[in-house]
């Protein structure tokens, strides 16, 4: 009976916007204490968008945004970890972000660089362990060098994994696993016919680590700025309009929250 369902569906928007008003009167402790209560996303991967905007409202130069915007990834980093999110990638710079001005590229670079680095003792504590997903080539060596030492520093950490996705694009990300998949093929290790999806999630930068549960973009875009083509075939997505400086453990225990009432049918019924 079709009014039926229709007051149904009525009913259970009316539900979910009850719902939200109560999870947006909460503060960041409660927060953390409900999302603690039901199974966390076991992987949350972020587009950490809005940094020159947030700069560019307040008159200072992009940078400074970015600067900001590294403090809220210190924050969600501990706010992830915090609530037991297994696997939490960032996505720090993008193939498309080179064609932005020389100045505001090397001033990024140096940026995360030191970032990184300096992020080290508090990643030891947390047990963390830090990945990069993406592209080597093109990323300034020393730039390469200071990375990898603090990747090779946390290795044996078995905590929370942090995937920076930096010089990443999901289409050379692709690219690569092919090529990879093709020279088993070429090698006849591999049967075209035989290929699985299992094949193409093993040739991918992500290889090892499940698809993320949870998508989150910052600063209201409605799109995938290329993050994760594949991985995030079946993930939940939460947009807000927050600029990523603006973004606190309170709004990411919030998406999170959202993620926990929702039923994910896979395609089922
Ligand atoms: C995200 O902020 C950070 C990076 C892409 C490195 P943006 O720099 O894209 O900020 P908006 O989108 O210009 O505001
Ligand atoms: C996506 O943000 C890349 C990162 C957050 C690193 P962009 O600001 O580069 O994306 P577009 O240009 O708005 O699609
Ligand atoms: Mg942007």
């Amino acid at each position: 009976m079709r009014w039926r369902r229709g007051s149904t569906k009525a009913a259970e928007s009316e539900r979910d916007e009850r719902t939200a008003e109560r999870l947006d009167a909460l503060g960041e402790r409660e927060l953390a204490e409900l999302v603690r209560s039901q199974p966390v996303p076991a992987h949350v991967a972020i587009i950490m968008d809005g940094n020159g905007r947030w700069a560019t409202q307040r008159g200072y130069p992009r940078i400074a945004g970015h600067r900001e915007g590294v403090k809220t990834a210190r924050k969600i980093v501990r706010a992830a970890d915090a609530v037991g999110v297994r696997y939490l990638t960032l996505y720090a710079f993008s193939t498309e972000n080179w064609t932005r001005p020389e100045d505001e590229v090397s001033m990024l670079m140096t940026l995360l660089e030191h970032t990184v680095q300096s992020e080290l003792p508090e990643l030891m504590e947390r047990n963390v362990r830090l990945r990069v997903i993406g592209r080597t080539d093109g990323v300034p060596s020393g730039v390469r060098r200071g990375i990898a030492k603090v990747v090779d520093g946390t290795r044996a950490n078995t905590g929370m994994q942090l995937m920076m996705a930096f010089n990443y694009g999901g289409r050379d990300e692709l690219l690569d696993a092919f090529r990879r998949l093709a020279v088993e093929v070429r090698d006849g290790r591999l049967e075209p016919e035989a290929i699985s999806e299992k094949d193409v999630s093993r040739a991918l930068y992500t290889a090892d680590i499940p698809d993320p549960d949870l998508l989150i973009r910052t600063s209201g875009e409605m799109r995938l700025s290329n993050f994760l083509l594949w991985q995030i075939a079946y993930t939940e997505l939460w947009i807000t309009r927050d600029l990523w400086p603006d973004f606190d453990g309170r709004a990411l225990y919030r998406a999170i929250a959202d993620f926990q009432g929702r039923t994910r049918r896979f395609g089922g019924v």
